[in-house]
């Protein structure tokens, strides 16, 4: 019995430690690769606001499902903008996964 109550003691702590990680490495991600045109804060920079993206707070984006966004990232969504087409510049599937997460997470 004390070794069970061990062992769920270690894995929360386990997970205590992993998941702040897991998302600070999605927020810097972010902050590298996306920040340029949509803001820390998913507002949208000049720049970026110049060349039509939406704030992520937008209903557009707050419906879109977790797999259009995916897309979107990797991509470039249907119709296939060369400004994202992150797969080509080293973000993988399951990193725009935890991007899309975090996109939707700005409103
Ligand atoms: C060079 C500027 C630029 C960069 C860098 C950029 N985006 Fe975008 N993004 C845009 C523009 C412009 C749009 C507007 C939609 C369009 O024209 O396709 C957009 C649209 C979007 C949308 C909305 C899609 C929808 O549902 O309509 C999401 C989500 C998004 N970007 C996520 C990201 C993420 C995540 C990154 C980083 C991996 C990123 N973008 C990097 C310019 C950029």
């Amino acid at each position: 019995m004390k070794k069970v109550i061990l062992a769920v003691l270690l894995t929360a702590f386990a997970l205590f430690l992993v998941l702040p990680s897991l998302s600070w490495a999605q927020e810097d991600l972010y902050k590298a690769k996306c920040s340029g045109c949509h803001g820390a804060d998913g507002k949208g920079t000049a720049a970026g606001k110049k060349m039509g993206a939406p704030e992520f707070s937008s209903a557009t984006v707050q419906k879109a499902s977790n797999a259009d966004l995916v897309d979107y990232i990797e991509n470039g969504g249907p119709q296939k903008k060369a400004m994202h087409a992150f797969a080509n510049k080293g973000v993988s599937p399951a990193d725009a996964a935890k991007l899309a997460t975090y996109v939707k997470s700005l409103k």
